[in-house]
This record gives C-alpha cells, structure tokens and sequence, in this order.
C-alpha cells in the first residue's frame, strides 16, 4: 500500500506518519528529514539548506530524485508513507508518471487539515524546543503561503482519481491517529 500524507506545515504529517508506520510495519518516507540529513559540509547540503531554511522548496527535480532513489531500497518495494511528497502539481504528474511506468500507484492521500492560528502556534512551540532553522514566524508565514499555492493544488489532483481522505488534525495527536486509522481500508 502507498499512502501519500498532505498538510500544511504543523498539520502533524510527521507525528502521525510515524505511528502509522509504526501500526502498519511499512516504511515512512518524509522528504523534509531526508533534506535535512544531508550534510551541511557538503556542496549539496549548503544548496538544501539556502532553499529550506528561508521556508522555500527545494526544486521538484531534487525532491523526486531522493524518493525514487529511496523507494529502490527493498522495504519499499510493496508499501510506503510519503511525508512531504508530491508537495507540487508538477511533482505529483512526474510521480504519477514513474509508478505508472513501474506499474504502481499511490492508494490513499490522506489530506491532514487543521487552521492557520493552530498551525502556527505549534510550530512557534516546537521552533523554541528543537530549533528547527524554518520555524520562526517570517519562515512559517511563508511556508503557509507556499502550501495554500502551491500545494493545495495537488488536492484536487488526487480527489480527482477518488482516493482522497481528509482527516481533521485539530485535535490531540491520539484522537488525530484514531481518526487516521479509521479512514484506511483494512488489507486483505
Ligand atoms: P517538512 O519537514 O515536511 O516540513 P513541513 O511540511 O513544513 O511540515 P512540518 O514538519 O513542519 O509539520 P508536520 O505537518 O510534519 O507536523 P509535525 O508532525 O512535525 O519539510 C521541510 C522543508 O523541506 C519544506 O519547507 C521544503 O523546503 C522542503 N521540502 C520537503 N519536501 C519537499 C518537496 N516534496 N518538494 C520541495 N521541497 C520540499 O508537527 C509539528 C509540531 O506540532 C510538532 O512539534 C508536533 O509535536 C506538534 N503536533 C503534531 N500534532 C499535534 C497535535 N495533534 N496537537 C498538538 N501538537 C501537535
């Protein structure tokens, strides 16, 4: 099963993909941990961290080439979480377009949905407590901004193939995972 994750910025994508990989025993994937594990020594890191820090995207070139590289490995073959990605309309056609010419597709996209003064303030909390270099107020304005342009977008894309679900991230992140679960067909 592939399920791909969409939200804005402090939706919970990360929090709730990794108790679902857990619950599932299938790999998450989440393109912003992977950009941020790149060594910021290294000539591709320092590209990286001038275009995430600021709140912007990294080209969609870049984005696809370190999933589809990662979902070579092995655990993938079957199943995985997209945490992040496709978070463009071109993303998701050139995504589109690859499964489709290994025979694959994306099952379920569970749309996390939460408002703009909850968004915020979680990631102003977490900015204090871990210091992540784009949670600061001009960065998450911005990354806002960029998700309801840019990302929303790829919504629509998907409700269009039927496998949309949007699950409500208001509330605390165990009431959020009940929600998730139940919106997830059981596997045969
Ligand atoms: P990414 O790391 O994906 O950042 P994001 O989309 O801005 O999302 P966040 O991690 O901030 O939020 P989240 O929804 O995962 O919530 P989380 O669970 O962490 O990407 C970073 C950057 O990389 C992007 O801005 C971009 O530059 C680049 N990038 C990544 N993918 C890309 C792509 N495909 N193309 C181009 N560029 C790309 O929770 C947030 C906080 O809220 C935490 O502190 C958490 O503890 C708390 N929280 C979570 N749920 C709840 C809840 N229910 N109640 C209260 N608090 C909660």
């Amino acid at each position: 099963m592939r399920i791909v994750f969409i939200g804005p910025p402090g939706a919970g994508k990360g929090t709730q993909c990794k108790r679902l990989a857990e619950h599932l025993a299938i790999p998450h994937l989440s393109t912003g941990d992977m950009l941020r594990s790149v060594d910021k020594a290294t000539d591709l890191g320092q590209r990286i961290s001038a275009y995430i820090d600021d709140g912007g995207f990294v080209p969609d070139e870049l984005a696809m080439e370190i999933v589809t590289t990662r979902m070579k490995d092995s655990d993938c073959v079957e199943s995985c979480l997209l945490d992040g990605f496709p978070r463009t309309l071109r993303q998701a056609e050139l995504f589109s377009e690859y499964l489709a010419s290994n025979g694959d597709k994306i099952d379920l996209v569970i749309n996390l949905s939460a408002d703009r003064e909850e968004l915020t303030s979680r990631l102003l909390h977490r900015g204090q407590i871990e210091h992540r270099a784009d949670d600061y107020a001009e960065a998450i304005a911005l990354r806002l901004k960029i998700y309801f342009t840019r990302t929303a977008p790829v919504i629509d894309f998907y409700a269009n193939k039927g496998i949309v679900r949007t699950v409500d991230a208001m509330g605390t992140p165990d009431e959020v995972f009940e929600h998730l679960t139940a919106s997830i067909p059981a596997r045969e």
